[in-house]
């Protein structure tokens, strides 16, 4: 029989060898003739099936929600300042990118296993927070710099209510809701804030959509899959904060002094 030489790389998600590429053996025409958003891709290429509408649409509304926020964050902040240093796009935007980690847009994965763990041992709020900070280590998902439990943010709303109209359950959401009561009875700028409300839906989404095995889960949650969609959604409003710095023509950047504290 036919021996195969052994291959250097194993590729399983797209294929350009036929007439037309692939996503996860969709051909493109298809994916164009039916219509398939950002969301659909986003499923064939990362999850490698087609998932239902209200998860496509839960996809998207996740990259919408989290393109941008504003020229004072972390992220945006980095791009502007590479921009106006005279660098190119790809620079901006990785400048901002390597900006997203555990305490910037990069919490979900962590959010979502923190969350899991806890509700599937099934501790308390009480429990699972004092646990956490007898650890050392800060709820991920939980807490934001301007947003207070009398100021919520508007994107845990909104992804919360699209979860409550279209999810068959929300359990892990109720529970990070339960855990953010109790943490906003501890201080009020410990609100649940959009990583940790993305990482607790995802996990409804996974768990309820009925399209993944037990072990898949683990094994997307263990992998981290889900900081991917702030690093995608953001990298839309990076490049935008790059666009935006060239067309002003702005100068390089310079801190104040006045805004450094010089000390010995
Ligand atoms: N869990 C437990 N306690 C917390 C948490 C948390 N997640 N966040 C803040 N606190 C408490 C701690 O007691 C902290 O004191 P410490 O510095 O001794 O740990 C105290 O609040 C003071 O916190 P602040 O200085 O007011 O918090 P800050 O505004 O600096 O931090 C941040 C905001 C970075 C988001 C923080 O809440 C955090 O680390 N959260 C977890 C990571 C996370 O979810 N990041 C994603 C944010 S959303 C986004 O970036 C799009
Ligand atoms: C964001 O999405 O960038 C914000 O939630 C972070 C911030 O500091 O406001």
């Amino acid at each position: 029989g036919k021996v195969r030489a052994p291959t250097h790389i194993i590729s399983t998600i797209s294929d350009d060898r036929g007439e037309e590429p692939c996503y996860g053996g969709v051909p493109m025409s298809s994916i164009v003739e039916r219509g398939y958003g950002v969301g659909d891709v986003i499923s064939l290429l990362w999850f490698k099936r087609s998932l239902p509408r209200y998860c496509t649409q839960f996809i998207e509304i996740c990259i919408m929600l989290c393109a941008d926020h504003g020229p004072c964050v972390s992220g945006a902040h980095n791009t502007i300042v590479t921009a106006r240093a005279g660098k190119d796009l790809v620079s901006s935007l990785v400048s901002g990118l390597l900006t997203i980690g555990p305490r910037f847009g990069g919490a979900i994965d962590d959010a979502a296993r923190y969350f899991k763990d806890a509700f599937d041992k099934s501790l308390t709020p009480y429990e699972f927070v004092e646990s956490m900070k007898k650890k050392g280590i800060r709820v991920p998902g939980i807490g934001h710099r301007i947003k207070r439990g009398d100021n919520r943010d508007k994107r845990v709303e909104l992804l919360q209510k699209f979860a409550r109209t279209h999810f068959p359950a929300v359990k892990y959401m109720e529970y990070a809701v339960q855990v953010e009561n109790y943490t906003l009875s501890k201080a009020n700028n410990l609100v649940l804030n959009v990583d940790g409300a993305i990482g607790s839906l995802f996990l409804d989404l996974l768990a309820g959509s009925g399209m993944f095995t037990k072990p898949e889960i683990d094994e997307i949650i263990e992998i981290g899959y889900l900081n991917g969609l702030f690093v995608l959604a953001r990298s839309i409003g990076l490049i935008g904060h790059t666009f935006d710095q060239k067309r002003l023509k702005q100068p390089l950047y310079r801190h104040p002094w006045e805004d450094v504290l010089y000390t010995k």
